[in-house]
């Protein structure tokens, strides 16, 4: 999955299915954690996986009560690691900072799999030792509970009230700064002025079995967007000369499309490098009040006669120019 929508999608929600995670991906998981970067490569982080009903609930009595919902996660990991581990600078332990890092990658990467992982510091570390005979010399660092995302509604009363609290983040001027300690990092994300908005029509054999638009379709009305989008920026007659090439692609389905919806695709401009750029897309109702679905392409021009990427045109840039979203 993208990185972009890998960091969209992270959450620490509390309810879990209970459908087992398979040892592929507890692998897969564990691996990320293990590629982290490390202080002078000490890789100071150790990780206890439990993945038996048994195993899980013997940690009960080191969980903090308001933490008893990760029970009826199908995986817990224990996280813990020593000072002797660290890279021994006289300033900063980077055991627990390394063993963060390592715990960041192991939650993208279950995000990656399908799955959520909550971290938690809830719990009494002296007992966990205790229970599952880990040294005493270590420190339990976080507990993690992972599995795929359950129902809110299977949680109790004051869980629930926790999973429905809006998520909110300080504004990054209030946390980071721009050249000088005194200056507010002040950059800020602008939609672009302008979307290219096209009205899709459903044809008959855009419907599938079970009565609504076939998901493989969305992904044309995607292409017709692009292709209206061209064909108004840049002239029709200019079509056939914009020689880029689809390098990925990808879509999120939101709610179905039935025949006698109107939806729109509503399109702009993102993330202009040397040689691609994304196309951002919403299928929305024609009055943009309910979202279909939303995704993005990345675009790489090519120059054939070469057979390699080339730079985006300035063309393009300026011809694009009320779509591109802005960040000033
Ligand atoms: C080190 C650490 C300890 C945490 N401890 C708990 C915990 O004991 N119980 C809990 O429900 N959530 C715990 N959380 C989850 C945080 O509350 C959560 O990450 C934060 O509110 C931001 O929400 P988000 O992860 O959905 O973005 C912990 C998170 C971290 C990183």
């Amino acid at each position: 999955m993208e990185f972009m929508r890998i960091k969209e999608l992270r959450e620490s929600k509390r309810a879990f299915r209970p459908d087992k995670v398979s040892r592929e991906k507890i692998y897969k998981i564990l691996d990320a954690a293990r590629w982290s970067p490390s202080a002078a490569n000490m890789q100071p982080a150790r990780f206890l996986v439990l993945d038996t009903e048994e195993t899980i609930q013997k940690i009960k009595p080191g969980l903090a009560e308001g933490n008893y919902w990760a029970l009826k996660a199908p995986v817990i990991i224990v996280v813990f690691s020593k000072p002797e581990l660290d890279y021994q600078s006289e300033r900063i332990r980077y055991y627990t900072f390394d063993t963060g890092q390592a715990v960041m990658s192991l939650i993208y990467a279950a995000v990656d799999n399908g799955l959520m992982a909550h971290p938690m510091a809830g719990f009494s570390g002296e007992k966990i030792k205790e229970i599952f005979g880990i040294p005493p010399d270590m420190d339990v660092i976080v507990v993690i509970a992972l599995g795929y995302k359950g129902n809110i509604d299977e949680l109790d009363e004051a869980t629930r009230k926790k999973d429905m609290k809006e998520r909110i983040r300080k504004p990054l001027s209030e946390i980071a700064y721009f050249n000088d300690i005194g200056k507010p990092f002040a950059v800020e994300k602008r939609e672009p002025g302008r979307y290219f908005e096209t009205p899709v029509d459903i044809r008959f054999n855009d419907i599938d079995l079970i009565g609504h638009v076939n998901n493989a379709t969305f992904l044309t009305y995607f292409e017709e967007a692009r292709w209206k989008f061209f064909a108004e920026v840049f002239g029709r007659e200019n079509i056939t000369k914009l020689n880029f090439i689809i390098a990925s692609i990808n879509i999120d389905y939101v709610n179905p499309i039935f025949p006698l919806d109107e939806p729109l695709v509503r399109m702009w401009v993102s993330d202009i490098g040397r040689t691609s750029f994304r196309f951002n897309y919403r299928i929305v109702s024609k009055d943009g009040s309910k979202l279909f679905a939303s995704g993005s392409s990345v675009q790489v021009f090519y120059d054939y006669s070469e057979n390699r990427p080339m730079k985006v045109p300035e063309e393009f840039i300026s011809k694009s120019a009320p779509y591109i979203e802005q960040y000033v």
